[in-house]
């Protein structure tokens, strides 16, 4: 099936044949590439001003322009014209680690150069029809919702109405993983003060910004249930062999098991005998039980915890590995922290070629987004919507894309 966008529609110009092109800002080590090429759409154009992140964006889709300058430094003529702008713009500001210091401050503040950019678009008569941001839920309620609804209301000014989902990666990948995306479309005609569909991924925080922002332009996709996740923790975790320098000694296995939250020192004593070997993911929480040091806690539901940045004790995730007499602990690798982002399984992006290093793989991952989250999300609103013109009723967008289906 193809299709375009239709003549004359924002994001083309008479010299350029429109065909689902995107922009892709902050694009890191290219997993929100990585998720809309399969669905047909071409990157016109990315940037990220992480020299090594451009190393790996660069490996795996050398055709791309890759600009490495810092985002305030395009010229808005040097960005080409397209159907769609994507931003997973950095989270630090936004989360507890980062200190929560709010979507003006430096690191996520950095978000306005982009709706800035989006701007400059619009005023030449070429803004993308669709937006795409992702961030992490810290999002919704920080400093009071003040960040999320600056933020909506700034893109209702630019003209686009939007549709705000929270969507965990555990449905896909385990990995847990929750993140919140704003979908937005320019020049939707609106039926203001529509109910937000009670599903899954509407609940909660988000409900709370729509009900404060109810005034603003809302568009609701149709997204169905979310799936049932077929990819298991022993699918993404490495067999190490017995011996392999990545296990601990002897000597930090005592320090594992000296620190180790009380419950699941129980636990993998349990399993200590048993035949069947068990893998768990484990993080340093800053629980102290008169202690100085934080203590390893095992998460006993399959998944791994949120990849992050290794910058800190707390961040860094491990692989715990019990059964036949013996208990073994190791880090996370970089292999493993790109599959938990949906790359290098062969179910999911086999092809994607990793990071040079095992620190800038363990980086760059850990700053990403996870593939078939950003998928699923896409697929069941923009790509949904240029296929089929389908919205939730009552809401119409005026713009006949024009679509062959
Ligand atoms: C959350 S990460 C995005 C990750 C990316 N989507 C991926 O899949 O790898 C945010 C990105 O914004 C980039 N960034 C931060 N400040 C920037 C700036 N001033 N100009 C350009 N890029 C910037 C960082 O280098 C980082 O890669």
């Amino acid at each position: 099936m193809t299709t375009s966008l239709p003549e004359g529609s924002p994001g083309q110009r008479p010299d350029q044949p429109a065909s689902r092109r995107f922009l892709e800002f902050f694009s890191g080590i290219g997993l929100v590439h990585a998720a809309l090429a399969p669905l047909g759409w071409s990157c016109a154009f990315a940037n990220d001003n992480d020299a090594k992140k451009a190393v790996t964006y660069q490996k795996n889709f050398p055709g791309v322009t890759l600009d490495q300058r810092d985002i305030r430094e395009v010229p808005v003529e040097e960005i080409p014209t397209a159907d769609l702008a994507t931003a997973s713009f950095p989270c630090i500001d936004l989360s507890q680690a980062g200190g929560r210091r709010g979507i003006h401050a430096e690191h996520s503040g950095i978000v306005w150069s982009f709706l800035e950019h989006i701007d400059s678009l619009d005023r030449e008569g070429r803004a993308p029809k669709f937006l795409l941001l992702e961030n992490v839920p810290g999002l919704l309620t920080l400093h009071g919702g003040s960040s999320i609804d600056v933020l909506l209301h700034e893109v209702a000014r630019l003209g686009y109405a939007f549709d705000l989902v929270q969507v965990d990666a555990r449905h896909f990948i385990p990995q847990a993983r929750n993140r919140v995306f704003i979908i937005a479309v320019k020049n939707a005609e609106l039926a203001t003060g529509a109910e937000m569909p009670d599903t899954h991924i509407r609940r909660y925080k988000v409900r709370e910004v729509f009900e404060r922002n109810r005034h603003l332009p809302w568009v609701f996709f149709d997204f169905p249930s979310l799936p049932a996740r077929s990819v298991s923790l022993d699918d993404v975790l490495l067999d190490i062999p017995k011996g392999d320098p990545r296990w601990w000694s002897a000597e930090r296995m005592k320090y594992f098991w000296d620190h180790l939250e009380k419950d699941h020192h129980t636990r993998l004593t349990e399993l200590l005998h048993s035949r069947t070997v068990t893998q768990f993911t484990a993080m340093r929480r800053g629980r102290r039980r008169g202690l100085r040091e934080q203590i390893f806690n095992l998460r006993n539901d399959g998944l791994a915890s949120c990849l992050r940045t290794p910058k800190g004790g707390s961040s860094i995730q491990f692989v715990v590995r019990v059964g036949g007499g013996e208990v073994e602990v190791r880090r996370i690798t970089a292999i493993e922290s790109g599959r938990l982002q949906g790359v290098g399984l062969s179910t999911h992006n086999p092809g994607y070629v990793f990071p040079e290093s095992e620190q800038d793989g363990l980086f760059g991952f850990g700053d990403a987004v996870c593939v078939p989250a950003v998928q699923w999300v896409f697929e069941h609103s923009i790509q949904s919507y240029v296929d089929n013109s389908r919205l939730q009723t009552p809401l119409q967008l005026t713009m006949d894309l024009g679509v062959a289906v």
